[in-house]
């Protein structure tokens, strides 16, 4: 019989006991599928004993995952611990010394950490794959370094955290507050150890950062992402887009530009019509834009024991199979650094204001918009009342520079009253 493919798995949380759920009933179909059986040799967790619901006996134990990483028993060192550097980068970086493939859903190491390891895996004949690190069960990575892979990637957009898709479409469902849903959301346990992951954007920057290296043949450079979470989006704003025909998604974006790489994590305005307007819950997108292939979009679960799992088994299969990709889809060497583009891309934006109920406070803020070069594609006032007038306005393209230079205008006069807020509005 064929060589089994023998896996160390360091983390028995969702993801890694989702792990040992599809070993232990796909024995069969993985065997098929792969050529050769595929079985687990050792784990490790923190808790010997505590009681994960999969029987584990048959597994022998490590308390240390670098142990686990090193063993001469094992052919492939799956990391789900988590964290971004710790026992997970030393582990990862043990099992590379001593001769394993890497299987990684950890985003946050392979964001930080990615063009050293991927390097240091080539320079040992290794590889590291990491499918389950970006948007869940969907095969992204896949489509990017196999599916597209003779595509000029022009643009990847998507909406790539379940939880602040989850919030701001609850927020819009039920009409609560940030606060609130972010309150709810918490209580049910739907964020991170660290929530400020999810909302502030860094969980899914760390996703995009990856995509774009991938996408771009660059560097992966996540400190480049231009990031925003979704805590000031405010139920207003929300009610005030979807009465125009849009839905705030909290939105990654990556494009190369003329003056460099444009990587984005911020929340947007999106058409509702549009299949990223319509995404619902705690779902993930990915719309990826290809020279020849034009646009595809992908869609699933982007978090969860079944989808991170069944990601973790593909490219398990794919080394079982002896399919040896590089990291990030080209050897580490040829991945170029370049500079970082700040939002150079000009877009339309949403601005609401609060004027000051006089005579010519429209047209004070309409002649600061024209002195900066940002042109009114709509306007309208809603909610009036005796002193204060709230003020919506939907700019044609303009470039974030030119709409902060007329929100510095805004403040010198009398007549706005407080911080505008703007979002760029993204067209699909
Ligand atoms: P989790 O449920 O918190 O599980 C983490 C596991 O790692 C636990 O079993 C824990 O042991 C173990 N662990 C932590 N520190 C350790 C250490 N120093 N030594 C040995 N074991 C240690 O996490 P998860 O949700 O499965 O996520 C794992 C990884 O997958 C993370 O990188 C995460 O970002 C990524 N990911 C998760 C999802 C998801 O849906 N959950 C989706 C995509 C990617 P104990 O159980 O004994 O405490
Ligand atoms: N916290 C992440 C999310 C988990 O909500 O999408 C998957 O990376």
């Amino acid at each position: 019989m064929t060589n089994p493919l023998r896996l160390g798995i360091a983390g028995l949380g969702t993801v890694g006991i989702g792990v040992v759920k599809i070993v232990q009933t796909h024995a069969d179909l993985l065997a098929t599928r792969a050529g050769r059986p595929i079985e687990i040799v050792a784990i490790s967790a923190r808790s010997r004993s505590k009681d994960r619901g999969v029987d584990l006996t048959g597994y022998a134990w490590e308390d240390d995952p670098v142990t686990l990483a090193k063993r001469d028993d094992i052919d492939v060192f799956i990391e789900v611990m988590g964290g971004d550097s710790g026992p997970a980068k030393a582990s990862t970086e043990a099992a590379i010394a001593s001769g394993k493939d890497v299987v990684s859903a950890n985003k946050a190491l392979l964001a930080l950490h990615g063009q050293a390891l991927a390097q240091a895996a080539e320079d040992a004949g290794r590889v590291i794959r990491f499918e389950a690190a970006v948007a869940g069960g969907i095969p992204v990575v896949k489509s990017l370094t196999e599916g597209l892979a003779a595509n000029v990637i022009t643009r990847v957009i998507g909406v790539m955290n379940g939880s602040c898709n989850y919030i701001l479409t609850r927020m819009e469902d039920a009409g609560l507050p940030y606060q609130d849903v972010f309150d709810e959301a918490n209580a049910l346990g739907y964020l991170e150890a660290d929530p400020e992951l999810d909302v502030g954007g860094i969980d899914a920057a760390h996703k995009l950062a990856l995509l774009s290296s991938i996408a771009f043949g660059t560097r992966v450079d996540f400190p480049a992402v231009e990031l925003e979470g979704i805590g000031s989006v405010s139920i207003e704003d929300i009610r005030q887009a979807a009465d125009m025909g849009y839905k705030i998604k909290l939105l990654g974006v990556a494009q190369m530009t003329g003056r460099g790489l444009e990587q984005r994590m911020s929340p947007c305005l999106v058409p509702e019509t549009s299949p990223l307007g319509q995404l619902q819950g705690g779902t993930n997108m990915v719309v990826l834009e290809g020279d020849a292939v034009g646009q595809i979009v992908l869609r699933g679960a982007g978090a969860g024991e079944g989808p991170t799992a069944s990601a973790v088994m593909a490219d398990v299969i794919d080394i079982a199979r002896g399919t040896r990709l590089s990291t990030f889809g080209q050897p580490a060497s040829t991945l170029r650094k370049v500079r970082a583009a700040q939002a150079s891309v000009a877009a339309p934006y949403y601005v609401r204001m609060e004027l000051v109920d006089k005579p010519g406070a429209l047209s004070k803020v309409a002649a600061i918009l024209a002195d900066a070069g940002v042109s009114i594609d709509r306007m309208r006032q809603y909610g009036h009342d005796d002193t204060a007038a709230p003020v919506l306005i939907v700019t044609h393209k303009t470039t974030r520079t030119a709409l902060d230079a007329a929100i510095e205008g805004f403040a010198r006069t009398d007549v706005v009253s407080g911080p505008p807020v703007a979002i760029r509005i993204e067209a699909e």
